[in-house]
C-alpha cells in the first residue's frame, strides 16, 4: 500500500484560521486512539462510505451530543458497510461538541490512515468506526487506565471521599454523571448505544477497576470500550500529552488551528468559523 495514500483525504485541504484566545480549549486534547491493523483497498466503496460517515459524524454534531451511523453504497452489490458513532461529554454544548468531534474526525484520518477501523477518544468527545457491527453492543474491554501520583502520606479523607463520589457515580442514573466531595471530583459517561441498564453495568464495572487499581492515587481514569469513569482531588483531569495536534503558535502568540480534512474540510470550515466568530464576538463584549 503506497504510504503517501491518504485516507480521510484524497485531496489535502489545509485551512488556518487564528482563534484569538491563546488556549484551545481543554475539551479537544488526546486522550488515546487506536485503530485496527487491517486496511482497506484505495478508492473502494468502503473508502467512500467511510468517508460518508465522517461527514454524518460532523454534521451530526452540530445538533446532538450522540449518534450513530450505518453507511452502506446501495449501488454496490457488496455494500461494504461501515459503522460509527460519536458521544461528547454530557456538558459540552454543542458548539463545543461539534468542535471536538470536527477536530477528532482530523486527528483520526492521520492516526488511523487506511485502516478499516478506528477509534479516538478526545477529553470531550468520542468517535468509533469499524467495518463489523459494535453499535449496541455493550463492550467493558479496558482500553486505558491510569492512576495519578499516591499521595505521600496515606489520606484517609481523600480516599474516603473518593470512594463515596465513585460510590456516588456507580448508583447514579443517566448517561453523564458528575459527582463531587471536598475537592474530589469524578465523572462518568457512557456511549449513547448502551441501555440505561448496560451504562449502569459499565460504569460499575468501571469504578471496580479504579478501586482495585488506584490505591491512594490523587486522580484516576479508567476508559472501557462503552463508557469510562474519571476522578480528581487535583482539579484537574489528566491530558495524556501525546502530540497529535496540529496546531502551533504563531508569534503574535495566536494560535494557529489547522484542520486537513479535504473531504469534509467545507463542514469543518464552516463550524471553525462559526466557532471563530463567536469567539471575536465574545472577546469584542469583554
Ligand atoms: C491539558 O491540555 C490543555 C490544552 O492543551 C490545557 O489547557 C490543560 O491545562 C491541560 N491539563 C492538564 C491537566 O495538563
Ligand atoms: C473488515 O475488513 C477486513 C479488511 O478488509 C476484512 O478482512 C474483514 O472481513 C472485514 N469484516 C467485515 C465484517 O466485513
Ligand atoms: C442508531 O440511530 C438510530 C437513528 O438515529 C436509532 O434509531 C437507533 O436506536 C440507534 N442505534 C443505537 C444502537 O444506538
Ligand atoms: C511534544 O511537544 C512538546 C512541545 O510542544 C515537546 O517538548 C515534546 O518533546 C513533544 N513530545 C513528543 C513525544 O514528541
Amino acid at each position: 500500500m503506497p504510504s503517501l495514500h491518504v485516507l480521510f483525504l484524497l485531496i489535502t485541504t489545509m485551512t488556518v484560521s487564528y482563534l484569538p484566545n491563546p488556549s484551545i480549549s481543554d475539551t479537544e486534547s488526546f486522550i488515546y486512539g487506536g485503530c485496527s491493523q487491517m486496511k482497506y483497498a484505495p478508492s473502494s466503496p468502503y473508502e467512500s462510505n467511510l468517508n460518508s460517515l465522517l461527514t454524518s459524524l460532523v454534521n451530526s454534531a452540530t445538533f446532538s451530543s450522540y449518534n450513530n451511523f450505518t453507511i452502506t453504497s446501495p449501488q454496490d452489490g457488496s455494500s461494504a458497510p461501515v459503522y460509527g458513532l460519536f458521544q461528547c461529554r454530557g456538558d459540552l454544548s454543542s458548539p463545543d461538541c461539534s468542535r471536538c468531534v470536527s477536530r477528532a474526525v482530523s486527528q483520526l484520518g492521520v492516526l488511523c490512515n487506511g485502516a478499516s477501523g478506528g477509534a479516538i477518544q478526545l477529553q470531550g468527545c468520542l468517535i468509533k468506526y469499524d467495518n463489523s457491527t459494535f453499535l449496541g453492543v455493550e463492550d467493558k474491554t479496558v482500553v486505558l487506565k491510569k492512576c495519578g501520583v499516591g499521595t505521600p502520606e496515606y489520606d484517609s479523607d481523600m480516599v474516603a471521599r473518593r470512594d463515596a463520589v465513585l460510590a456516588g457515580l456507580a448508583s447514579g442514573g443517566g448517561q453523564y454523571r458528575v459527582g463531587g466531595s471536598g475537592r474530589v471530583q469524578g465523572i462518568s459517561q457512557c456511549v449513547g448505544d448502551l441501555s440505561a441498564g448496560e451504562c449502569q453495568d459499565c460504569v460499575s464495572e468501571a469504578v471496580s477497576g479504579l478501586r482495585a487499581i488506584c490505591g491512594t492515587s490523587v486522580s484516576g481514569d479508567m476508559f472501557l470500550v462503552k463508557c469510562y469513569v474519571r476522578y480528581t482531588a487535583t482539579g484537574v483531569l489528566d491530558n495524556y500529552s501525546h502530540n497529535y495536534s496540529d496546531h502551533s503558535n504563531s508569534d503574535d502568540g495566536e494560535r494557529a488551528f489547522a484542520i486537513t480534512i479535504g473531504l469534509i474540510a467545507g463542514v469543518a470550515v464552516l463550524v471553525v468559523f462559526l466557532a471563530f466568530l463567536r469567539k471575536a464576538f465574545e472577546t469584542k463584549g469583554k
